[in-house]
């Protein structure tokens, strides 16, 4: 399993604590976030970090920015997207199962270090349910047309 991870100045520390959790459990990343100190823009950060999981090679995109909102709305502008703004576990497991969200979105000012690893876990962990889902999945991707 490989992952692509970005944040905003607003989230440099609790990025900081996903990437030791995912280094903790020997998972692979790319961590294009911005360090503490440096500044972006959000919508600049999704996009980047968007197109490059969408190249390939990675199995999800973690954005963390204040709310984790921005980077989903963001996010979701872009085709083949479909980002999850979860500050709960049972939604970051639901939105694998039933949506099959690819890119996971939350927000240093709303949740702490060890629920954003429990979020990231969570939908690490899941897999796409399918059958009655995909032809929801797939009336949502055909919203993009
Ligand atoms: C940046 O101050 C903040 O607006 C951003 O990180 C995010 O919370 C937007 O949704």
């Amino acid at each position: 399993m490989k992952i692509i991870i970005g944040n905003d100045h607003a989230a440099p520390m609790l990025k900081r604590s996903v990437c030791e959790h995912l280094k903790d459990k020997g998972i692979e990343f790319d961590d294009m976030g911005v360090a503490p100190g440096e500044k972006c823009d959000y919508p600049d950060k999704a996009k980047e970090v968007c197109e490059k999981f969408l190249q390939g090679g990675y199995d999800a995109a973690v954005l963390i920015c204040g709310t984790g909102v921005g980077m989903s709305i963001a996010a979701n502008k872009i085709k083949g997207i479909r980002a999850a703004c979860c500050s709960d576990v049972f939604s970051a497991r639901f939105t694998r199962l039933h949506n099959d969200a690819n890119v996971l979105c939350f927000g240093e000012r709303v949740v702490g270090a060890g629920l954003a690893n429990e979020l990231v876990d969570a939908f690490l962990e899941t897999p796409f349910e399918g059958g009655r889902h995909q032809r929801r999945v797939d009336k949502i991707m055909a919203l993009e047309k």
